[in-house]
């Protein structure tokens, strides 16, 4: 019997991209999601890549009683990814405390679940948000975690510490922290991608919205920063690449590789690209055109971050090894194919 694997916001845009890697790697997958933030469609996409249809619940996982059931229903569950979460910077600054209700509560409830159940393994979702600012880049999962810059953010240090706290308290549960940069991309086949709802906050959903028509032009936030041209550079990650770390990272709690009970790893690629790079890079993988202007600094931003990605290279033998162009290519394909959806 393939192995069963809950996926919390697995109709979310990273969630939905690992289930079709864990499929295709031979498990079987159930999704918790309440569609908060997604569509009930991506179980198509899903199961038009995989030929499969994973199994999924709608529910709240602030909802204690209901995740009880959905235990005593997939009583054969092995581990847990965890991706369920409100994620807008901006948004959590205007409701902090639907954030910490949310993405506190439903994580607590999972690590009550998984004591009851004697559910031994997670892979948790986290961000390079975590290091805020840092002083030396690259980034290693050394660097001191400063003081979250959003509510937002302050939900993926607490939650990392609520995790470790937990497995202090039980020594049965393993988990892996994941801080993931700068996610672009979707997966090749079209089907599946990010679907932001509503004007999109991130770079390249509103770049490519901006070339299909649907956004006047595209806003360079910021081109004084002190960087070689001038505008933010971050570390943006194949989210195809992203999800298959997730899967090794479940094999490795399952056949017990993991060296510590808990373990972090940055996933990202090591290198550093500027938001005029990648209008670039994206003109040069589509031939098509991108009409920007600049405008001054959006707040919160910092000027630079990237990963340093040597740990999980070495550790998990995992690298994103998809080019930037190839990348941006399968954004503009997914852009194309969601304006007949
Ligand atoms: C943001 C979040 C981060 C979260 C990540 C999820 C902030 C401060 N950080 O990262 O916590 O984990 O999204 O994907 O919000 N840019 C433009 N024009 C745009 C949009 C963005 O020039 O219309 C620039 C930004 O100034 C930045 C770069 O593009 O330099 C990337 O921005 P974005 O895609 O929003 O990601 P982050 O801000 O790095």
């Amino acid at each position: 019997m393939k192995p069963l694997i809950l996926v919390t916001g697995g109709t979310g845009y990273i969630g939905s991209h690992t289930a079709v890697e864990l499929i295709q790697d031979g498990f079987e997958v159930v999704i918790i999601d309440n569609l908060s933030n997604s569509r009930i469609e991506v179980l198509d996409g899903i199961e038009a890549i995989t030929g499969v249809r994973p199994y999924y619940e709608n529910f709240n996982l602030c909802d204690f009683k209901r995740l009880r059931q959905f235990c005593e229903k997939y009583h054969r569950l092995e581990a847990i990814i965890h991706f369920a979460a409100l994620k807008a910077v901006g948004e959590s600054v205007e409701k902090p405390l639907d954030y910490y209700h949310n993405n506190f509560e439903s994580l607590i409830n999972l690590l009550q679940i998984m004591g009851e159940y004697s559910l031994p393994n997670l892979v948790f979702s986290s961000s390079c948000t975590v290091y805020g600012q840092p002083d030396n880049l690259p980034v290693t999962e050394d660097s001191p975690i400063k003081k979250a810059s959003s509510p937002y953010g302050n939900t993926k240090q607490v939650s990392e510490e609520i995790i470790q706290d937990a497995i202090v308290a039980n020594n049965t549960i393993k988990a892996i922290s994941l801080r993931y940069f700068n996610p672009i991309g979707a997966h090749p086949s079209a089907h599946i991608g990010e679907l932001p709802l509503g004007i999109p906050l991130n770079l390249v959903p509103y770049l490519t919205q901006t070339v299909i028509g649907k956004r006047p032009e595209l806003r360079v936030f910021g081109n004084d920063y002190e960087t070689p041209d001038g505008t933010g550079i971050r570390d943006y990650i194949y989210v195809v690449d992203l999800a298959r770390a997730h899967v090794i990272a479940i094999k490795r709690l399952l056949e017990g590789k993991n060296l510590k009970s808990y373990e972090v790893f940055n996933l990202g690629t090591g290198k550093g690209c500027s938001v005029l790079e990648i209008i670039n890079a994206f003109e040069k993988a589509t031939g098509e055109k991108v009409n920007y202007k600049f405008y001054p600094r959006r707040p919160g931003d910092i000027a630079a971050v990237y990963a340093d990605t040597t740990l999980a290279n070495r550790e998990l033998g995992w690298k994103a090894d998809t080019s930037l162009e190839q990348t941006l290519f399968t954004a503009w394909n997914w852009e194309k194919a969601i304006r007949h959806k």
